[in-house]
């Protein structure tokens, strides 16, 4: 798949089958995360967490909920990949990093197969949690800044399709 054929299908899926993906597919996609723009390329301001155990995954499920009792912000995901940062040298650019690093890893998915969605919900539920923050292991000063699910559509997931441009564009020539 040609990268604007990826950004064109790219959709964002809310409800997963319970087949993982592979590993194989899972470090290409954590490698497209690190080949990301990042800010005075500080990377070192930076870590990725790949989490497939099905208990931590069910804890960040639920702590995630709190703010909507009943939901499932993971929607069922097998995989979940949550982005750490500490403070960079350019204070403030974290979430644009992390904007930068997980639309990466979206395309990678997408070209592989593989269904994804960005996920803010979770990053308050791990937040708000020192537990899981002990659990998932960011050194000291490390918070999480982005999440990202990663699976395949569970079978009643509508299929979606590419759209045509959504934010207007301004020609000044
Ligand atoms: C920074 C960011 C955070 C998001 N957080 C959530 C979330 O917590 N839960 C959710 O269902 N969708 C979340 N989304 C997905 C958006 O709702 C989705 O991208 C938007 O509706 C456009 O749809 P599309 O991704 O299918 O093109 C998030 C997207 C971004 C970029």
């Amino acid at each position: 798949m040609n990268t604007l054929d990826a950004i064109k299908t790219r959709r964002s899926t809310r409800g997963f089958s319970d087949k993982q993906i592979s590993d194989a597919d899972l470090e290409a996609i954590l490698f497209a995360g690190g080949q990301a723009a990042v800010g005075g390329a500080d990377f070192k301001s930076l870590k990725l967490y790949a989490v497939q155990n099905p208990e931590l995954l069910q804890a960040i499920d639920a702590a995630s909920a709190k703010a909507r009792p009943g939901s499932h912000p993971l929607y069922g995901a097998p995989t979940l990949v949550v982005l750490a940062s500490k403070t960079s040298i350019l204070p403030n650019i974290e979430f644009t990093n992390a904007g930068c690093i997980i639309q990466n890893m979206m395309l990678a998915a997408t070209d592989l197969g593989i269904d994804s969605i960005y996920l803010w919900m979770s990053m308050f539920g791990i937040n708000n949690d020192p537990e899981l923050i002990s659990r998932l292991g960011f050194p000291e000063g490390f918070t999480c800044v982005g999440t990202m699910a990663l699976g395949y559509a569970a079978k009643d997931f509508p299929k979606l399709k590419a759209e045509e441009q959504r934010i207007e564009v301004t020609y000044i020539k």
